[in-house]
């Protein structure tokens, strides 16, 4: 199947049962999405499919679209043009061991895609599938609202 990740052209050959996460970890080494819990329950692999944010260990191959746009991680923003909410990741120094980060950053991303003056209790909804074992919620709920004023400004 073709698919458009990050933007470039790729194409699998892989089961139609593969899960997503897979796909992209194992067949096109993109690594920044991770595993965590492997049931959909956690939010680690989350990434956005023709811009909607899903969890990547619960959807197959089979069941995307011939074509279909993955954005991960890696294709949200360069190292040299962050995206605003890497940015407000940084600026906030959010992250402790990071393992749950990449899925904060794409399902917080895709939030203020649809809405960009989120209320805290909008922001608390968004984010409440993606779990930190560190406990950084009070700092992701300050870059959302961070990267959300700079988007309001541009
Ligand atoms: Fe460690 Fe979230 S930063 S699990």
């Amino acid at each position: 199947m073709k698919l458009i990740v990050n933007g470039q052209a790729r194409e699998v050959d892989v089961e139609d049962d593969m899960p997503l996460l897979w796909v992209l970890r194992d067949e096109l080494g993109v690594t920044g999405v991770k595993y965590g819990c492997g049931i959909a329950q956690c939010g680690a692999c989350t990434v956005h499919v023709d811009g909607q944010a899903v969890r990547s260990c619960q959807m197959s191959a089979g069941s995307l679209e011939d074509g279909a746009e993955v954005t991960t991680i890696e294709g949200l923003g360069t190292p040299e043009a962050l995206n605003v909410v890497q940015e407000a990741w940084i600026e906030h120094q959010v992250a402790q061991c990071g393992y749950c980060q990449s899925g904060q950053i794409m399902q917080a991303a895709a939030l203020l895609e649809m809405n960009d003056a989120p209320t805290d209790a909008e922001i608390d909804a968004a984010m409440s599938g993606n779990l930190c074992r560190c406990g950084t919620y009070p700092r992701i709920r300050a870059a959302v609202k961070s990267a959300a004023t700079k988007l309001q400004e541009a």
